[in-house]
């Protein structure tokens, strides 16, 4: 099933789920940069808000707002009692310690799925397997290679591959990794995730196994002003997924599960 097909569907069932809720699920979305990326993303957000019959806020704070400001302001969202889920959109202003940020939001509140303690996945790893699992991909054993170690991708992908219940045999590559090691794992995957965001991290000069799937997490600008992948286009793999149109939906359709799970959890 392709990515669009797959997150109309489960928009319909969250659609209903909410429907037959006591109280429409509320979330706030706090934006404190001046990202376009991020705009666009808080876009999204809000439309698919909108779209399954959740309440959804925009908090705009300005991009010079101290730490402690900022922090006032997870603090009262914490305590509202008509807030269900938020997120602090990322990244944020150099001056602010994110770490400190995605620490003092309440983990039964943090929709992200960013606290160390949280309940929840976080959105885009939680996307990409539960669209692979919606798809009958079986991981137990499968050979996963994930290109990129940050810590809202790469490290909570490899973290969720390898527990119980998925089983794969996780390789985490990165910046340091060398190109004749990278050849080699990729060679042997059945799972890519290409989560680096510069393009051309994977393209045809590799060798793939035919029925490998390739999920790409890059959203790169590219000197054309189109929107590019991490890998370049058609590679010879099994599944190949889009970009745009492809995990940027997931991530999007994780968050508003996740909101709905915070509401219910209430
Ligand atoms: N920046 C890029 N992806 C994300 C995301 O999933 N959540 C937040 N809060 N910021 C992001």
């Amino acid at each position: 099933m392709e990515i669009k097909e797959y997150v109309a569907l489960r928009k319909e069932e969250l659609k209903k789920e909410i429907a037959a809720m006591a109280r429409k699920p509320k979330l706030v979305i706090v934006k404190a940069n001046e990202n376009p990326a991020s705009a666009s993303y808080v876009k999204g957000k809000m439309k698919d808000a909108a779209e399954i019959g959740a309440d959804a806020e925009l908090l705009e704070l300005s991009s010079s707002i101290s730490e402690e400001d900022l922090l006032k302001k997870v603090d009262e969202l914490n305590n509202d009692p008509t807030v269900d889920g938020f997120i602090v959109q990322l990244p944020l202003p150099r001056h602010i310690d994110e770490e400190k940020v995605k620490l003092a939001v309440n983990p039964k509140k943090d929709v992200d799925g960013f606290h160390a303690l949280t309940t929840f996945l976080p959105c885009t790893p939680k996307g990409i397997v539960d669209y692979l699992a919606a798809n009958d991909f079986k991981f137990a054993g499968k050979n996963a290679v994930i290109l990129g170690r940050s810590n809202i991708v790469g490290k909570p992908l490899a973290r969720i591959l390898s527990s119980k219940g998925y089983d794969c045999n996780v390789t985490l590559l990165h910046s340091r990794t060398s190109e004749e090691d990278k050849a080699f794992y990729l060679a042997h995957a059945d799972l890519i995730i290409a989560a680096v965001g510069k393009i051309g991290v994977l393209d045809a000069s590799y060798k793939y196994k035919e029925d490998a799937v390739i999920v790409d997490v890059g959203i790169n600008r590219g000197e054309d002003g189109l929107l590019h992948g991490d890998a370049l286009p058609n590679l010879p793999v099994r599944l190949q997924t889009p970009v745009p149109g492809g995990v940027g939906l997931l991530t999007r359709i994780s968050l508003m599960e996740n909101l709905v799970l915070a509401t219910k959890n209430k």
